[in-house]
């Protein structure tokens, strides 16, 4: 079983491999003399990766909120630690492929080890999968990754639980990545969730849910796991009224930047990059959106309407992606947006997001189970709901490792009322969009279904047909968006229009 959420216990154990530190230059019971005591070396890079590692562990801490702070700092020091742009580069991709592969580096962990993996303390841990990552997930040579590994643990462990590091990392260094797959993962054929939990890091339960939602055989499944532990390309946002995607692009270096695949808007990143540094983004005009969330915003705008079209409404506007884009939309249509956010830090980003938009819109901090705007006001609205997040794991690496089933629940209430307040918001005759960037069918499909069920005076628009030339959408009449298929987050968008 790959269920293991839970198996970094919080507090230090005493086991992990500590033993007694290395004697200091004496002659041990062999007689032999002992090599002369070295001072460990700080290597910063891996220092750097192991610092954000545990942060993650102890203080719950996002990679992606993390590693930039320390990234500066390690880039703004002076003399030998001080970073350069590769450094930056080895300690990102260290932290974020340790932290994704970290269900299968577990398991080939607790195959070279004679106790349960549980027992092993969660610094001795990091340490040890930051050293698998470099043996099989990257092209660092064997005897680097682990000399690198030991010296690290040298530094933060002490010599004692260095020789543990050692010890285990020389039994993995013995094979690669498909070796150890083999050994370690169930049979496909025995237990097909456990062997893709095992083999493409993800919770059993993930899996489950995943392909409950694609449906399909095991080929859809692998790639759309697999698209998972891919780093995403960044991509960008031409905001309505303020740029284009031309500008953009003419603003980049072209042996680094593409034009969007679905979106007229996205322009894509393909070497990564800053986007801080974009005049376009600085100024607002341009921002950074995965294309799914423009194509979402995109839909709703397009969605027909029978009558007026001056109102939009954004429920969960926070920080404000898609709420820039369908203000700018609505500016270039005569039409205004209410965005509300029920955090105020959160309205207060959806604002900056708004600033400059060349129509007129309105940010407020509202809950919107509680709305304090009439019913029937708006012709359009949009409730992109909180969710647990199952369709943007490839950007938060420890995302897959901290949902439990139970968040399912704990959103369940919430994701049903806010629709309702949505289509009580909407007059007769306008849209409802509701999104997630989840594609967990009990965030998605039973959420649209129970409602529906209730509400009676609202019907289902076949919302593929308001994302012309995207293929793979599904069945419809809603439509969810895949990495794998797509180049996306998982976005999961319903329209309905109210009819009584
Ligand atoms: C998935 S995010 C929305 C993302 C946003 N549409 C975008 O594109 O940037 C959901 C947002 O809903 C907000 N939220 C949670 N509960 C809410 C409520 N009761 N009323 C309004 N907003 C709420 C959260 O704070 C969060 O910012």
């Amino acid at each position: 079983m790959n269920d293991q959420p839970n198996r970094r216990p919080r507090t230090q154990g005493k086991s992990g491999g500590q033993g007694k530190p290395a004697s200091q230059g004496r002659p041990g019971n062999s007689g032999k003399p002992h090599k002369p005591y070295r001072r460990p070396q700080k290597d910063p890079v891996r220092f750097l990766a192991f610092e954000a590692l545990r942060a993650v562990d102890e203080r719950d801490a996002y990679a992606n909120l993390v590693l930039p702070p320390l990234l500066r700092k390690a880039r703004e020091q002076e003399g030998p630690e001080k970073f350069d742009a590769r450094d930056a580069a080895l300690a990102t991709e260290l932290v974020y492929g340790t932290l994704r592969r970290q269900g299968t580096y577990d398991a080939i962990v607790a195959a070279c080890i004679d106790r349960p993996l549980r027992e092993v303390d969660p610094p001795v841990l990091d340490v040890l999968n930051l050293g698998v990552h470099q043996l099989l997930g990257t092209r660092i040579p064997s005897h680097a990754a682990v000399s690198a590994s030991v010296e690290l643990a040298r530094v933060v462990l002490g010599d004692g639980r260095a020789k543990f590091v050692n010890a285990v990392l020389r039994k993995v260094a013995r094979d690669d990545l498909d070796g150890w797959l083999e050994r370690v993962a169930p049979p496909y054929d025995e237990d097909p969730e456990d062997h893709l939990a095992v083999v493409h890091s993800h919770p059993r339960w993930v899996v489950s849910s995943l392909w409950d939602s694609l449906g399909g055989g095991r080929a859809g499944i692998e790639d759309l796991l697999e698209a998972d532990n891919e780093r995403p390309e960044v991509t960008l946002v031409a905001r309505p009224g303020r740029s284009t995607a031309a500008e953009l692009l003419d603003s980049l270096d072209p042996d680094s930047a593409l034009l969007g695949r679905w979106s007229p808007y996205a322009v894509r990143l393909t070497e990564g990059g800053e986007p801080g540094s974009l005049e376009l983004v600085r100024e607002g005009r341009a921002g950074v959106q995965d294309e799914g969330s423009q194509l979402v915003a995109l839909a709703l705008a397009n969605a027909p309407v029978e009558g007026s079209d001056t109102k939009w409404l954004d429920g969960c506007a926070g920080p404000g992606g898609k709420a820039a884009m369908l203000a700018g939309l609505a500016a270039e249509r005569g039409a205004v947006l209410l965005a509300a956010e029920k955090q105020p830090h959160r309205a207060r980003l959806v604002g900056q997001a708004l600033a400059g938009n060349p129509g007129p819109y309105q940010v407020v901090a509202a809950d919107g189970t509680r709305p304090p705007w009439r019913p029937g006001s708006f012709d359009r609205v949009l409730m992109d709901v909180p969710c647990t997040g199952l369709g943007a794991l490839r950007r938060r690496p420890e995302a897959r490792w901290r949902r439990r089933p139970e968040d399912l629940e704990g959103f369940a209430p919430l994701q049903r009322a806010l629709l309702r307040t949505a289509l009580e918001s909407v007059r007769v005759g306008g849209v409802v969009g509701y999104a997630t960037c989840s594609p967990h069918l009990a965030e998605t499909r039973a959420v649209v279904d129970d409602v529906l069920k209730q509400w009676g005076d609202a019907e289902l628009v076949d919302a593929r047909d308001l994302m012309p030339g995207v293929p793979a959408l599904g069945d419809g009449p809603d439509v969810q968006l895949w990495p794998h298929l797509h180049g996306t987050d998982a976005m999961y968008l319903a329209v309905i229009r109210r009819t009584g």
